[in-house]
């Protein structure tokens, strides 16, 4: 009996992982400069069994708010590229890219600019996702789009910091939207 219920939960882990992976290989690659993005990058994880990638500037950003704040709208103002500090690798055998991001100054931190026009996407599903202080996405999703241009960008999930650990059944609801999930 333990053996048949053995192979029965074996075969239902086995289909969830075929559904994930009809979708093809994941990637969820995520900036996150005090944790919320970095635990909705968790929970993605979870419930889609993508690997995980952590977009980091070469140069960290300062730990002091204010002067992250001030680094930032700077960056922003010059439209810089601040270098990355690692890459992907083999980004071409990746169908499904989740791409994860605080708001910053009404829209992606600069590194993401780095990282989106690094890699093509061409042909890619991307699905964004973001964490804010109460902007919501701001201008983010549009700037998004514009360096994913030749990707299927679709719909993305964006709550407050705050409420990330709390998240975990709407994380849940959407992925399932999205057909994107293990656990169905
Ligand atoms: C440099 C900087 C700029 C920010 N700008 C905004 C903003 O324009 N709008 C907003 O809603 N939240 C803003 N926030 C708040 C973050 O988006 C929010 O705290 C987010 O959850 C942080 O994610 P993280 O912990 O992954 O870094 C800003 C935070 C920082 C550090």
């Amino acid at each position: 009996m333990k053996k048949l219920m053995f192979l029965v939960a074996f075969a239902i882990a086995l289909c969830g992982t075929a559904q994930a992976q009809s979708k093809g290989k994941i990637l969820i690659a995520c900036f996150s400069w005090s944790g919320n993005t970095h635990e909705l990058a968790k929970q993605i994880q979870q419930q889609t069994g993508g690997d995980l990638f952590e977009i980091t500037t070469a140069k960290p950003y300062p730990a002091d708010y204010s002067e992250c704040v001030n680094l930032a709208r700077k960056e922003q103002q010059e439209n810089a590229r601040p270098p990355l500090a690692a890459e992907v690798k083999d980004m071409a055998t990746y169908d499904v890219i989740f791409v994860g991001y605080p708001n910053w100054c009404g829209s992606m931190p600069m590194a993401l600019f780095t990282f989106l026009e690094k890699y093509d996407m061409s042909g890619k599903t991307v699905i964004p996702f973001c964490t804010h202080g109460s902007g919501g996405w701001g201008n983010s999703v549009d700037d998004l789009k514009k360096l994913c241009a030749k990707a299927n960008v679709l719909e993305g999930f964006a709550i407050r910091g705050s409420a990330v650990k709390q998240s975990k059944d709407e994380v849940l609801k959407w992925l399932e939207k999205t057909g994107i999930t293990n656990s169905k």
